[in-house]
């Protein structure tokens, strides 16, 4: 049965090797994330066979921020596509803009509130207000509903926090730095546990490099969705 809670970062270089991995995977995996890495490497082609020919469901992670005119413009045309997620900065005129290019299709947009992998020095650096992370994370998942995402991407251990904010009721919680116990971190620092960032209200999990990476990347899929609840 597919369980569509998993969503496995393809982060290999071409889609060749993408559609290798996911040939691999087979039925372990139903939903899997294209990044900007893969982008020139035949990403959207690599979405569309997944989609079309093998009915996986895709999330294309692109992080769009440009002025309205164009995100729209972008999201209509990535629309076309009939992908699943897509994300976008969570700044409300990128979120109003990318809804509006993909209304009337079932692409959901998804906003980036803060990337995880700034510290405060780097929003000193980029003249982000003050304030503590967590509390900017929760201003800016709450801007980001209020324009209509659909949902947003988040730390692991910042899952909880936006569960329960006002407005994050049927809005879904996407969690990359995900890592399962005893699992290399790699780059990745605020990581918890599948099975916790589910419980913690994540409605879908980001695993990258503990699948790919691994020797046997089908049976690392099904133990990771075997320890969900
Ligand atoms: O290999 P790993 O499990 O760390 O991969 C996580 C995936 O999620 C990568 O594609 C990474 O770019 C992405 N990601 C992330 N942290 C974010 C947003 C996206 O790790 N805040």
């Amino acid at each position: 049965m597919s369980d569509y809670r998993l969503i496995v970062a393809l982060d290999v270089p071409n889609a060749l090797q993408g559609l290798q991995l996911a040939e691999t995977l087979g039925d372990a995996v139903s939903f899997y994330k294209i990044g900007l890495g893969m982008l020139t490497g035949g990403g959207l082609a690599l979405a569309n066979e997944l989609k079309q020919d093998q009915g996986k469901r895709i999330f294309l992670d692109m992080k769009l921020f440009d002025i309205g005119a164009t995100v729209e413009n972008a999201v209509r045309g990535l629309a076309q596509y009939d992908l699943d997620f897509l994300t976008v900065h969570g700044d409300p005129h990128v979120v109003r803009a990318a809804k509006e290019g993909a209304a009337g299709k079932d692409l959901k947009i998804l906003a980036v509130t803060i990337l995880t992998s700034l510290d405060r020095a780097d929003l000193d650096a980029g003249l982000i207000k003050p304030g503590d992370l967590p509390d900017l994370v929760a201003e800016r998942a709450t801007l980001a509903f209020e324009a209509g995402a659909d949902g947003v991407i988040a730390s692991p251990q910042e899952a909880a926090m936006i569960r329960a904010l006002p407005n994050s009721a049927s809005r879904l919680i996407v969690t990359p730095g995900v890592r399962p116990a005893g699992a290399a971190l790699g780059d990745q620092k605020r990581v918890a546990t599948p099975a916790q960032a589910i419980t913690d209200g994540a409605d879908h999990i980001v695993v990258g490099r503990p699948i790919w990476a691994s020797d046997d990347p089908a049976a690392a899929a099904r133990s990771i969705l075997n320890d969900l609840p």
